[in-house]
């Protein structure tokens, strides 16, 4: 009867030494261990159980053999995210056998640390790895999700594109500041604003630090952040979120073919950085197995040649209205996204229309009716990055606020840099979720965030 069945570790064994799982060193083959971990698959033979068991670092085959080990109660009731502790023998697996990092554990003791059910409430019930990600209950059930070997690649390889970026930053000498999440002034449009009560007076959720970034270039050169921007974006797409993590820079003293070059190296450093590192490595090959490091230099195109572009298709690509595009409309989502397809690799998309584009952005001297911004364009995803040169001029600012019909008194601050020591300068704000959604080949920004904010949804 297995419920009478006690498992005894045997003192007579050499004490067991505590491992995670990111340690492969040779030196444990041959050793007792003991692994904190979760069952990730369960194979019952006749001879043994096969435990997958994995503990955030890694995965370790597990081998039970057939007796006192497997018939237990607990043993029963394996199942699906049960969490042990296990013990035993780490060895080699044998020539022709294929078990994560080539090893596997001969247990000779187990405890139970938590249980998982094994019944309806079973894990594989609630999350099936088919399901779509927009789907509710895919989303409802996302802390489970997230112990599925997708999500967990998607947010170790998100850790480590975000520490890529710090290292590229410093090594450009860049210094890394924290702007404030609540503000009281709008940066790209009142109609994305999430307003709240704040002591009496009206603050919003910061759409983007720029602003900020903006008045300590004097004073500590070139400045990066990657903070949290909301914006109450009202419509459901694969791209947008309504909190989501926003990595920006700015640059003092430079011109606009600086800013275009900078961000080309920066997204080049970024990728070569997770290249080389055999861990991103192996979760972007993963994830992404045909992902091919983009050729330098990227291609650049104006908003006027786009607008070409797009009509002059076999099949034009038409706007919003469904008529051809014409200079001064929004290339939305849809068209950017087909062109960028078709051209299939990163775009530089500059010289935007002063009329489509906000109030801060520096006009070209050239051509005063488009501004110094650029959009890059990705493949599968398009926009993942929006910059431009700034206005730098005090009365050419004053009068961009009133043109957008922007009370220039909060921005007092902003105004103010103008006047003291002003300089041309400029910055972009890059969104990590659509820079992981490109290079992971993720179909939306939504699992590219660990639990995603958007329309309608706060939970969990
Ligand atoms: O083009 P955006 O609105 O530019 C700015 O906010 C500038 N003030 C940034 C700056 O110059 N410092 O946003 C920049 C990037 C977009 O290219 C996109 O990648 C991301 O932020 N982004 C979003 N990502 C997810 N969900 C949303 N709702 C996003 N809105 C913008």
């Amino acid at each position: 009867d297995s419920k009478k069945i006690v498992l005894k570790q045997d003192e007579s064994l050499p004490k067991a030494e505590r491992i995670k799982l990111s340690q492969k060193d040779e030196g444990l083959i041959g050793k007792r261990v003991k692994v904190f971990g979760r069952i990730h698959r369960i194979r019952v033979q006749k001879a043994a159980t096969f435990l997958e068991i994995k503990d955030g670092y890694g995965k370790l085959q597990c081998i039970l053999p057939a007796g006192d080990l497997t018939r237990n109660h607990d043993a029963l009731l394996f199942a699906q995210e049960t969490a042990l502790a296990v013990y035993g023998l780490l060895k080699r697996v044998p020539e022709g056998a294929e078990a994560p990092d080539g090893r596997e554990l001969h247990v000779d003791y187990f405890e139970v640390v938590g249980g998982a059910p094994s019944d309806l409430e079973a894990f594989s019930n609630k999350v099936s790895k088919d399901q779509d990600p927009w789907e509710a209950s895919m989303l409802d059930n996302r802390h489970l999700v997230l112990r599925g070997d997708n999500a967990s690649a998607v947010m170790k390889l998100r850790e480590a594109i975000e520490l890529a970026f710090v290292d590229s930053y410093r090594e450009m000498e860049f210094t890394k500041v924290s702007p404030p999440a609540m503000v009281q002034t709008q940066v790209e449009g009142g109609s994305t604003l999430f307003g709240f009560p704040y002591y009496g007076e009206e603050a919003y959720l910061t759409q983007s630090s720029q602003l900020y970034l903006e008045t300590v270039i004097q004073s500590l050169g070139n400045v990066y952040c990657i903070e949290k921007s909301f914006r109450a974006e009202k419509s459901l797409t694969r791209r947008h979120l309504s909190e989501y993590t926003h990595v920006e820079a700015e640059m003092d003293f430079i011109e606009f073919d600086d800013l275009l070059e900078h961000i080309e190296e920066l997204i080049c450093r970024v990728v070569d950085k997770v290249l080389a590192n055999p861990t991103s490595a192996a979760y972007l090959k993963l994830l992404n197995p045909g992902f091919q490091k983009p050729s330098r230099p990227f291609m650049r195109m104006r908003y006027a040649d786009a607008i070409d572009w797009l009509n002059a298709q076999e099949e034009p690509i038409l706007n919003e209205e469904g008529k051809p595009h014409v200079f001064g409309d929004d290339i939305a989502e849809a068209a950017e996204r087909k062109m960028t397809d078709i051209i299939n690799r990163p775009i530089f998309l500059t010289h935007f229309p002063v009329e489509i584009k906000a109030f801060y952005m520096q006009k070209d001297p050239k051509d005063l009716r488009v501004t110094e911004s650029v959009d890059v364009l990705m493949p599968g995803v398009g926009e993942i990055v929006g910059g431009s040169m700034r206005m730098f001029d005090y009365e050419e600012l004053i009068e961009a606020y009133k043109k957008n019909d922007i009370g220039h008194e909060p921005y007092y601050w902003y105004t103010e840099q103008r006047k003291y020591g002003t300089s041309p300068h400029g910055g972009y704000g890059l969104g990590l979720e659509r820079f992981i959604a490109w290079i992971a080949n993720q179909h939306t920004v939504r699992t590219c965030s660990l639990y995603p904010r958007f329309m309608g949804r706060a939970k969990p």
